[in-house]
């Protein structure tokens, strides 16, 4: 193994951005390339075979160009659609990214659970096995609120968001039958711990809030232990369009570690 080797990971947008937070917390030495398909974001509103294409073909180009040691799927959507295709194409050790329903079930006191996904993932499948295998014994009502991705790409770009789009997020799951006893809340969508303290107010202070983010990070650290680590260049981030609004990105990437921006064509 390469001790430059990159741990890639790999999100629609900016949401990914909270799995490598506690990515780096327990792997500080990692040299990291962040690769956002911003290109193809939303993939919440996409169809299955869209995500699907889109993600098994970045992830084969990218994983071409840049021989990463592992790669994180840090993208609800894409994992819960994509990560049984990716790990059949890709001789690549791939971690995804799961909507956190195992903890939040046993976390829960009132027995009801929020789920907050983009539409495409609630409706996935995936997610149904989760809840069977895991939250039998609990309510577990879902709300699709791919209107917070927005939100998030918004508030890392340092532009304001209209509080009303929370609000929104949690009146979709309070006011679903039993919904009033929600006490924990699934962030099933990478880019929604980017806005949880906002969603904290709208929900109020006796709702809690789960994501799979410090889970993955210890998965990664497990698979990579026996590895060492050095750097070759700076931790970046590659977008797949260039915009105008990636520069506004700047400071928030770099309280990621990541000091650069490229473009993947
Ligand atoms: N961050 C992605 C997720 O975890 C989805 C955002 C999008 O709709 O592209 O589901």
């Amino acid at each position: 193994m390469d001790a430059s080797a990159p741990i890639l990971l790999f999100d629609s947008g900016v949401g990914g951005l909270s799995v490598l937070g506690a990515v780096r917390k327990a792997l500080p030495g990692a040299p990291i390339i962040y690769a956002a398909d911003n290109a193809g974001l939303p993939y919440g509103t996409k169809t299955e075979a869209e995500v699907a294409a889109r993600v098994c073909g970045l992830l084969g180009r990218m994983s071409e160009r840049y021989r990463p040691r592992l790669i994180c799927i840090a993208c609800n959507t894409a994992s819960t659609i994509a990560l049984a295709m990716v790990r059949d194409v890709l001789n690549v050790p791939i971690v995804g990214t799961v909507p956190a329903i195992k903890p939040a079930a046993e976390l829960t006191r009132s027995g009801v659970i929020g789920l907050l996904g983009t539409a495409a993932t609630i409706r996935q499948p995936y997610v149904d096995r989760l809840a069977a295998d895991f939250a039998a014994d609990k309510k577990l009502l879902r709300f699709a609120a791919g209107e917070l991705v927005g939100a998030a790409e918004a508030r890392l770009r340092g532009k304001p968001v209209d509080p009303a789009v929370y609000q929104r997020a949690a009146a979709g799951l309070r006011e679903q039958p039993g919904g009033d006893a929600i006490d924990t809340v699934v962030l099933a969508c990478t880019h929604f711990p980017l806005v949880v303290d906002e969603l904290s107010v709208a929900f109020g202070p006796q709702v809690r809030f789960v994501d799979g983010a410090a889970g993955i990070a210890r998965r990664i650290a497990h698979l990579c232990a026996a590895q060492s680590f050095t750097r070759s260049r700076p931790d970046f981030a590659l977008f797949t369009k260039d915009e105008v609004s990636l520069a506004a990105l700047t400071p928030a990437l770099a309280g990621y570690g990541l000091e650069a921006i490229e473009v993947f064509a």
